[in-house]
């Protein structure tokens, strides 16, 4: 008899924008009419920028001919993207990288969730609360959890790092030892930035307790303040301590494209069983090259256009753009007497719900009433609960359009 991996049963039944999609459909089933407008998941809406356009264009002609058609790539993705990235990412920061610390993949949620696979399933996991629920579903996944507690909404085995409107939704240290902490900044769902100085305590934390920081900066291009870091790496001594999550979802429209990058700097090491230290890079290159076949060249060079001369200004262009609507949205319920965070370096609204209500239930609430989609705050953790995540990547008018129609609703009755 196959027997399953039972530590999937601890999860609860859907993954949370799943679920919320499914809702979602069902809605609209039951009520063909409804005018509905999305602001749930994080899903861009603008169209790939012309020099992004144009370089797939190029390399989907250098298919159709014999010399310029390419098979199987590296697994580590391209010299041309990973020197890209180097230069227009890493550089200007002066941040130094070597090509084969890069490794091109198709997305951050993979190499967030595949990560922990290089770790040994007894260590000790840190994660944000509220936060990206993909950190802790592959932790329980992997069998790091004990069961989830109902009457808390908590795993067994996970230390929470609890960030509040009280603390600045900036976690505090942990008051027991970790071995894997998981950092989101800018922070899906709260939008919030860690400073320099709050990076640097957990560098230092990490360099003390022998632990990993898994920094996922996947959204470092909506930072707006130039004195905020857009890479652990800024902080000295990050790169003995830290593995750092970057993509082209929302920095350039790939959601649907898919092209990301990790960075694992070879100075990073983990103590294998036998007490010898062995590098994190070596281990993750050799994970990708047994299980993953690189993103296709098409879409590399895609990815490298985004740093070009004339790439570059039109994502900034586009990343302006869904700023704007994070004006709007802030501005409006701002107005409206709402608390609203994020906004302002981060594509995210965390919206206070007033009374604390159940945010499962709210929306719901704002689905029927207004007709419009946003993210319960309980489904990034329990420290979520009372409060909504609307997003920035809408279209601009039925944004607005939003943020009209919750401003002229009784939702809170
Ligand atoms: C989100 O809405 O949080 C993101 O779009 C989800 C993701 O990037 O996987």
């Amino acid at each position: 008899m196959a027997q399953i991996n039972s530590n999937y049963l601890k999860l609860p039944g859907s993954y949370l924008f799943a679920a919320m999609a499914k809702k979602v459909a069902a809605y609209k089933s039951a009520h063909p009419e409804a005018d509905i407008i999305r602001l749930g998941i994080g899903d861009v809406t603008r169209p790939l920028v012309p020099a992004v356009i144009e370089a797939m264009h190029r390399a989907v002609d250098e298919m159709a001919s014999a010399e310029t058609f390419r098979g199987y790539g590296p697994e580590q993705g391209y010299d041309f993207l990973i020197d890209a990235i180097i230069r227009g990412e890493y550089a200007p920061r002066g941040v130094e990288l070597e090509r084969d610390e890069v490794f091109v993949s198709d997305g951050s949620k993979c190499d967030v969730g595949n990560i922990q696979e290089i770790f040994d399933t007894d260590c000790r996991v840190a994660i944000g609360d509220p936060v990206y629920p993909v950190y802790l579903d592959t932790n329980v996944m992997a069998g790091r959890t004990g069961a989830r507690d109902a009457a808390t909404g908590r795993f067994a085995g996970i230390t929470y790092l609890a960030a509040t409107a009280e603390n600045g939704f900036r976690p505090a240290l942990p008051e027991e030892p970790v071995d894997l902490i998981y950092l989101c900044s800018p922070n899906n769902p709260t939008g919030t930035v860690l400073p320099r100085e709050e990076l640097a305590k957990w560098v230092i934390y990490a360099q003390e307790h022998g632990s990993v920081i898994l920094f996922d900066s996947a959204y470092s291009s909506y930072i707006r303040d130039p004195e905020l870091p857009h890479s652990i790496y800024e902080i000295p001594g990050a790169k003995e301590v830290a593995i750092e999550f970057k993509s082209f979802s929302k920095t350039a429209g790939f959601t649907g494209v898919r092209c990301a990058f990790t960075v694992v700097p070879k100075a990073l090491t983990g103590r294998a069983s036998d007490g010898s230290m062995q590098s994190l890079n070596a281990l993750w290159n050799r994970r990708q090259c047994t299980k993953f076949n690189g993103v296709n060249y098409i879409v590399q060079r895609a990815a490298e256009a985004v740093y070009s001369e004339s790439g570059f200004p039109q994502i900034c262009g586009q990343i302006d753009y869904y700023m704007e609507n994070a004006r709007i949205i802030r501005a409006g319920l701002s107005g409206a007497g709402y608390t609203v965070f994020g906004g302002e370096n981060a594509p995210y609204i965390w919206w206070k719900l007033p009374g604390g209500l159940d945010s499962m239930r709210f929306a719901d609430t704002l689905l029927e009433r207004c007709g419009v989609v946003g993210t319960p705050g309980v489904g990034f953790g329990p420290g979520g609960e009372g409060y909504f995540r609307l997003t920035a990547f809408g279209d601009r008018e039925r944004t607005a359009e939003a943020v009209e129609r919750i401003r002229s609703a009784a939702l809170f009755d």
